[in-house]
Formats: C-alpha cells, structure tokens, sequence
C-alpha cells in the first residue's frame, strides 16, 4: 500500500535534501577556501618578514638564526642565491622541495609569490619571495607541510557527513510521527466508512482535534448518525405502512367471510358489502398517497410554474369544496386582501390547499368557521393562511404532524379515514415550490396554518 505518510515523507526527504546538499557545498567550499588563504597568508608573511631581516642586515649569522628558527615551527624555510642554488635550510631538502625551487621562474616578485597551491596532491605549501640589498641577492622559499590542512578538511568532510546522517535519523522520526498523526487517523476512518455500509453505524473514532482530519472524522461521525437515522425512520416507515394496510384489510377479510355465509339475510349482506367498500376506499387513498410521496422523494419530480391570477383560482377551489362544509354543517369563508398574481403549480397548490381544508373539516365540528385568507407576504411571495376553528393540537404533537403517518389520535383520525399522509405530502409540495410551511394550533380552539410561496 501506498501510505501518504511516506509520500510526504519522500517529498521532505527530496527538499531537505536539496536544501542541505546546496547549504553544504557552500559551507564546505567557503570554509575551505578561506582556511586554504589563511594558510598561505601565514607562510608569505614569514617569508616576506625574514626577507625584511636579510635585507636589514644580510649575514651567515642572520641566515643561521633564520633556519634555527624556522626548525623549530611547523613551515620549513630555504635562502638561495640568485641562480636559486641553496644557501641555507631548516631542514634537508626534500626531492619534491629541490624540484620546486628548480622548476620556480627566474625572475620573482619582491612582495612574494605562490608556487605550489596544490594542497591536495603535494606535499607541501610553499610561497617564495625575493630579497636584495647591497649585492646581496636570492630568494627565501617558505615550505608547509598540507597534512595537517588535508586532515583539517578531511575532518570537515567528517563533520558533514555526520551532519547528513543526522538529517536522515530525523527524518525517518519525521516519517513515524507522520504515519502517526496522518495515515493512522486515515486508515481508522476508511475502515470506519467500511463498517458504515456494512450497516454497522456504531462508528468510534479517535479525537482527532479541530485541525481537517478531525473535521473529517466528526462529519463521518454525522454521516453515521444520519445513516442511523434514516435507516432506523425506513424500518418504522415501512412497519407502520403494513401496520396501516393489514387493519383496513382485516376487516375486509373479515366481512367477506360473513358476507359469504349462506343463512345471512340480503340487507345484512349488503351492510356488510358496504363496510367492505369503504375499507378497500381507504386502502386505495393510502396507496395513492404513498405513491404520491414516493413520486415527491424521487428527484425528477419537477413543478411546473404558471402564472396564476388570484381571485378566480381561489374562487373556483372554494367553490369545489363548499357543499362539503356545508352537508358538515360549517362554514367557509374566502378572505382574498390583495389581487395580484403569483407563480406556482396551479395542480400541485390546488392539492396543498384540499389536504388542508379536507384537514380542517376532519377536525372540526359543525357550527365552526374555516377562513381561507390570501394576502401579499412583504416578501412579495403569495401567502395563504388557513384557520379552523376544530380541535386543535397539543403543543407537544405539532412538531410532529407533518411526520409520514403520524396521527394525533389514531381512532379518530381512522373514524374519518385518515392516513396521517396529508400534511408530509403538503409539506413535501410546499418546499418543492420553494415555499415555506408554518403551524399554530391550540387544543378546543382551532388551527392555523401559513403557507408562502
Ligand atoms: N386542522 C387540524 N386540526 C386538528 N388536528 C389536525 C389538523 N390537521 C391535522 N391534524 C392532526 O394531524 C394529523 C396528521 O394530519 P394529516 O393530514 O397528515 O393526516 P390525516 O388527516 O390523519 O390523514 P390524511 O390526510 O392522510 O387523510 C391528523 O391525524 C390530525 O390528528
Ligand atoms: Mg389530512
């Protein structure tokens, strides 16, 4: 497996790597070439100081004294003539010594010169710088042994190579805490989503902090718990559907089987028949209006927008529903405040506003007034308010009205061949629209629900 931790660790590694090999080979040359300076400063300054001796006082003693103390330092000295044939040395010369004083040119410069800068093949340093005074002329050649410079530097060379190994120590810490802090995590919420569609939502995952994985785990954990949710409302969903479907079915059945009996009377039959028909009418709005909801969940269901002129396309619903409310013995009033015209789906809102009113005429009894009011909301949306004076809802069951298949009071509700579908259907439609949907109800006072679209 690919880790991430070790991609990110490659691409440090590259980087740092680049960064110090650059870092290093500057350090390493500068560090170099001015030790290298230094070195060949300090031997042409002897040479050229001696030379201020010789010229001050030019003497056998003199030239004794500057090889007794040249012996006793770390950089050789050789006097010649003027033909470069040796006068006096601090120590015997060496085969390579005698091949540099003979190859040096004729003529030097009096402030002196470099002849042998090749600290890495040879064996000595060596600078050389001319004297003259009173016809006493030569050369006083400065010898250093490169040792001790090319130990120096081989130490250096140590000394980043240690440095190099130490980064990479560091970075392989890098990879761990890494892996650590980042594929761990990872792996712990890929096999978390792994278990999620399993089915199995009981998702624990580490504490991860507010940085992006910890943002991630929680939303996996929301995921979970949506996932749950969802499932566990399918599975009542679906029990309350056969629950809903196997009652009116029953009853069916069960009529049929008397309905069949021989010694029963043609009246009896009949009532019988009746019943029949009124359970399998029920059965029938509830399968439509699953059907509709299903219809509501998948996503192509679209609205088609018109315009729609106010008045008569309220007067002409009201009209449809009247003599409902009538044979109830209630009344309905149309309240329209503002004309105006509006965009909705005519067929769509005319279902809004039928599941509302059948609501408010289930609900209600006779003698009570149901206001159907439709003004302008400031928003300058359509906004329509429907206000029955029926038995109300209790504080605690509103917010669960518009839940698929909730009743208040399932035996009543059952009496008018209610579903609890109606308000999930309205609401569904209602935020289709891009609407909003809003209840008030007291219990022995009345409803009122708002619509804006
Ligand atoms: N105007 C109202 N007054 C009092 N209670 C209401 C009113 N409207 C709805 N309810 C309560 O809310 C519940 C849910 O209403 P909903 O319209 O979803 O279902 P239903 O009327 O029972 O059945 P359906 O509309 O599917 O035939 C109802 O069972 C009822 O108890
Ligand atoms: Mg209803």
């Amino acid at each position: 497996m690919n880790k991430i931790s070790t991609k990110l660790a490659a691409y440090f590694t590259i980087a740092v790597f680049i960064m110090e090999g650059l870092l290093m080979l500057y350090l390493h040359d500068n560090i170099i070439d001015a030790r290298i300076q230094e070195e060949f400063q300090s031997i042409l300054s002897r040479g050229n100081s001696h030379r201020d001796v010789l010229e001050d006082r030019y003497s056998n003693t003199t030239l004794h004294h500057i090889a007794l103390m040249e012996s006793k330092t770390e950089t050789e000295v050789v006097i010649t003539d003027k033909n470069h044939q040796v006068i006096i040395s601090s120590k015997k010369l060496t085969k390579g010594m005698r091949e540099l004083i003979n190859d040096s040119p004729r003529s030097l410069p009096r402030e002196g010169r470099v002849i042998e800068a090749n600290w890495k093949d040879m064996n000595y340093l060596a600078t050389v710088t001319a004297f003259e005074k009173d016809g006493n002329a030569g050369y006083v050649y400065m010898f250093k042994s490169a040792t001790p410079l090319r130990n120096l530097i081989s130490k250096l060379n140590g000394h980043f190579l240690l440095a190099g190994i130490m980064s990479l120590i560091i970075l392989a810490c890098i990879h761990i805490l890494l892996s650590k802090i980042l594929t761990r995590p990872l792996i712990r919420m890929k096999q978390a989503t792994e278990e999620l569609s399993k089915g199995n939502f009981e998702v624990k995952l580490p504490h991860l902090g507010k940085d992006e994985l910890g943002e991630l785990a929680a939303s996996i954990k929301t995921l979970a718990n949506d996932l749950e949710t969802i499932q566990h409302d399918r599975s009542e969903f679906l029990a309350t559907i056969s629950h809903e479907l196997r009652t009116p079915l029953t009853y069916v059945l069960g009529y049929t089987n008397v309905a069949l009996r021989e010694e029963i009377s043609e009246s009896e039959r009949k009532e019988y028949l009746t019943i029949i028909q009124e359970e399998s009418k029920t059965i029938v709005t509830l399968i439509e209006n699953l059907f509709e909801l299903a219809k509501i969940d998948k996503n192509n269901f679209s609205i088609q927008l018109e315009e729609i002129q106010l008045s008569p396309y309220f007067q002409k619903i009201i009209k449809k529903i009247t003599p409902a409310f009538k044979s109830e013995g209630m009344n309905l009033i149309l309240s329209i405040k503002d004309s105006f015209s509006f965009h909705a789906d005519p067929i769509r809102l005319e279902q809004i506003i039928m599941n509302l009113l059948d609501n408010s005429l289930k609900y209600s009894k006779a003698g009570s007034t149901t206001t159907v009011l439709v003004r302008q909301h400031v928003t300058g949306k359509m906004a329509l308010t429907i206000i029955d004076q029926g038995i109300g809802i209790s504080a605690e069951e509103l917010p669960q009205v518009f839940n698929r298949l909730y009743r208040v009071e399932k035996s009543r509700s059952r009496e008018f061949g209610g579903s609890g579908l109606g308000l999930s259907i309205v609401k569904e439609l209602v935020e289709a629209h891009g609407g909003n949907i809003s209840m008030k109800s007291e219990p022995n006072k009345g409803t009122s629900i708002t619509i804006i679209i």
